[in-house]
């Protein structure tokens, strides 16, 4: 399915009105797909989409520059994403290369990236599991997100919050990493 920035107004209008329902205890929980939404009324990053590009988890670049293949030849305005529940491993959606998600909050400060089999590695002090969802947003072990610009045009670098200026970088802020759950998810490989 490819989201229209009308389809994504009116899933923020819609949250915006639902009020949280209280949670059953769902187990097992089904794999379920999704694309990333950052909000943050008033910051540059609202809005934009989680992207992958690279190595890298962005927002707001352009779709060319994500440069993916996708099975059914489209573009990938976004990316598409799953988390393995019962771990907090979590994926990019594509068929053989396991592109993965890690993050590290050594060195990288909280920086969030993402790994294929046979591709770059992660670094020696990523972490690859403690992903969550919770109430339809992504955590990392209970810290929400933070999207530092990289300048016009080249979107944000995503971190996990905490760190103030994580890697240097200026005008970090921090937002909900809101799921938009995609039932016919197209596959794609994101570029290593
Ligand atoms: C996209 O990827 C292809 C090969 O995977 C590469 O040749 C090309 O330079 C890349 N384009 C951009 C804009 O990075
Ligand atoms: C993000 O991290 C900073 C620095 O630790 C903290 O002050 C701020 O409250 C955090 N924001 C959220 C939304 O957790």
């Amino acid at each position: 399915m490819q989201f229209t920035t009308a389809t994504l107004l009116s899933v923020v209008s819609a949250l915006a009105a639902a009020a949280p329902a209280p949670q059953a205890d769902p187990a097992p929980a089904p794999v379920r797909f999704f694309a990333i939404l950052a909000l943050q009324s008033g910051s540059s990053v609202h809005l934009n989409n989680w992207q992958a590009s690279k190595g890298g988890i962005l927002a707001g670049i352009d779709p060319v520059a994500q440069n993916a293949t996708c099975d059914d030849g489209s573009l990938a305005p976004m990316a598409t994403f799953n988390v393995r529940v019962d771990d907090g491993a979590m994926f990019l959606l594509e068929d053989k290369l396991e592109q993965r998600l890690w993050v590290d909050r050594g060195m990288g400060q909280g920086i969030v990236r993402y790994s294929a089999n046979g591709g770059t590695q992660p670094s020696r002090q990523a972490e690859i599991t403690g992903f969550e969802v919770v109430n339809d947003e992504l955590l990392f072990k209970g810290q929400p997100f933070q999207a530092c610009p990289n300048g016009e045009g080249l979107g944000h670098t995503i971190f996990v919050n905490g760190t103030v200026n994580p890697a240097g970088r200026q005008d970090c802020t921090a937002f909900k990493a809101q799921l938009i759950y995609d039932e016919t998810p197209t596959s794609c490989n994101y570029s290593n």
